[in-house]
């Protein structure tokens, strides 16, 4: 029967050794809170100020909202500092060097944070024990939901970056009394630092201090993940662009023309609208983004005004004559062009010439050209009239491809003016 002994005999040391363990922590939890005012702050005895050390980990972006200016992150704080009246001596608890206390036994610091984004929150509802070390540090670990106010600066939209502040502070301690140092925890690089639309690009933490207090910010800087804006709705907006011209091209006596040009105009007022429903209401900078879409809408309006001017020349009737001073214009231009095709190419047929011009210098010349020569024929009164009466159909295509190629110059200085922009404030 020697083994029932043995077993009896190791459950009764197993026994034993846990029941002394168990009677160490005890007795030191006992002793450390005997005495313990959980009301008064460490370091007032001394009348030393205490030194907090916050660190911040965000684990989690949840959305920047830049409609209501509110940063949602998920975060958690790591706050360390010293309870001179919580020490032990290891060696007299059977070497138990830390323990766990629950924080509402002990004094813990509230930390306010001090923009939120809708009421004022202190940290510390989801939160650790505190460990205490037998040499009195604490160590305490609280995560919250953390949603602050961020001015969205929506100018660049969507090239844009946005600076947030976790801005906190002590609640209700003057700096010489309560004196936190905040910094980021780098070592949780586990954690991804964005979501599907921001990327975090910077980290920072600042001091500022009012009457006494001192408050600290921690700045995350987040870039905005372009390419699905860029995709979505930068290019179909180019790409409606060279639509809106395309409506100079349909034949001048077509009325679908008007119906083109409209759904156009209508197309521009959709992107506009997705436009507003993304970006602040009340925002200083307006979004440049959405100026170059008002110019749009603007332009395509007039391309819908000039169209209906255009199918209203077209089909005058051939009895009315055409104007002198039109006629005037479009043999200004027939006759540039008919010259210049001789030097060129004297076989050319130049019966279509207005059709033929083609760059936008010829274009700059021409209209350069025919104001002079319009100027000075309207002060001699003479009207040099070309060889034959074009028709009202010849000059809707000639009005029809300068306004072509006036609105494509309108077109690309504004896209011009956009992307400069851009990058100038990037
Ligand atoms: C608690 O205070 C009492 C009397 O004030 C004192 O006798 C005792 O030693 C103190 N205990 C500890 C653990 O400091
Ligand atoms: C604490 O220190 C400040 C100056 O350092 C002194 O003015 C004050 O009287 C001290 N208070 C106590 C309770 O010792
Ligand atoms: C801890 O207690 C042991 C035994 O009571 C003693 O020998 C030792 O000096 C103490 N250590 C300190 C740091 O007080
Ligand atoms: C800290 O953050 C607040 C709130 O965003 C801001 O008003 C303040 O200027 C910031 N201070 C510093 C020093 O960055
Ligand atoms: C607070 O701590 C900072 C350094 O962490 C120090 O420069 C500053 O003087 C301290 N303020 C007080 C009032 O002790």
């Amino acid at each position: 029967m020697m083994v029932p002994t043995v077993f009896y005999f190791a459950v009764f040391l197993t026994s034993c050794f846990f029941v002394s363990a168990h009677n160490s922590a005890e007795r030191l939890y006992n002793d450390l809170l005997r005495n313990y005012t959980k009301g008064v702050r460490p370091g007032v005895e001394s009348n030393r100020s205490l030194n907090l050390d916050i660190f911040l980990t965000i684990s989690t972006l949840l959305n920047i909202n830049a409609v209501e200016e509110v940063m949602s992150v998920n975060g958690f704080f790591y706050i360390l500092w010293r309870d001179e009246r919580l020490v032990w001596n290891k060696t007299e608890y059977d070497g138990h060097s830390s323990i766990m206390i629950d924080p509402s036994l002990l004094w813990t610091p509230r930390i306010l944070l001090v923009n939120p984004a809708r009421r004022f929150q202190i940290f510390g509802t989801y939160s650790s024990e505190i460990r205490v070390e037998f040499d009195g540090l604490m160590i305490w670990t609280t995560g919250d939901l953390i949603e602050t106010n961020c001015n969205i600066n929506i100018r660049n939209y969507p090239f844009d970056i946005q600076t947030c502040d976790i801005s906190i502070a002590p609640f209700g301690y003057l700096e010489t009394e309560v004196n936190q140092s905040s910094s980021f925890m780098v070592q949780f690089d586990m954690f991804p630092h964005g979501n599907g639309e921001w990327e975090l690009v910077q980290t920072n933490t600042a001091d500022w201090y009012l009457s006494g207090y001192k408050f600290s910010n921690f700045t995350l800087q987040y870039k905005r993940k372009y390419q699905f804006v860029l995709t979505t709705i930068i290019v179909p907006i180019l790409i409606l662009n060279v639509m809106s011209l395309v409506v100079f091209r349909i034949p001048p006596n077509c009325g679908e023309r008007i119906s083109f040009a409209v759904t156009v105009f209508l197309s521009y007022i959709v992107y506009l609208t997705i436009i507003v429903d993304n970006i602040p209401k009340t925002s200083s900078p307006m979004s440049l983004l959405s100026l170059y879409l008002i110019a749009k809408v603007s332009m395509s309006a007039c391309i819908t005004m000039a169209t209906v001017f255009i199918v209203q020349i077209s089909v005058k009737s051939p009895n009315t004559p055409v104007p002198g001073r039109i006629v005037f214009l479009m043999s200004m231009s027939s006759k540039r062009r008919t010259a210049r095709s001789k030097v060129e190419d004297p076989a050319e047929n130049t019966q279509d010439d207005a059709k033929r011009i083609k760059t936008k210098s010829d274009r700059a010349e021409i209209i350069a050209n025919v104001d002079r020569e319009t100027e000075s024929s309207l002060t001699t009164g003479c009207h040099n009239l070309g060889s034959k009466e074009p028709t009202w159909e010849e000059v809707a295509i000639y009005f029809d491809t300068i306004l072509f190629f006036f609105f494509l110059f309108v077109m690309l200085l504004f896209t011009v003016m956009l992307f400069t922009f851009v990058c100038a404030n990037a």
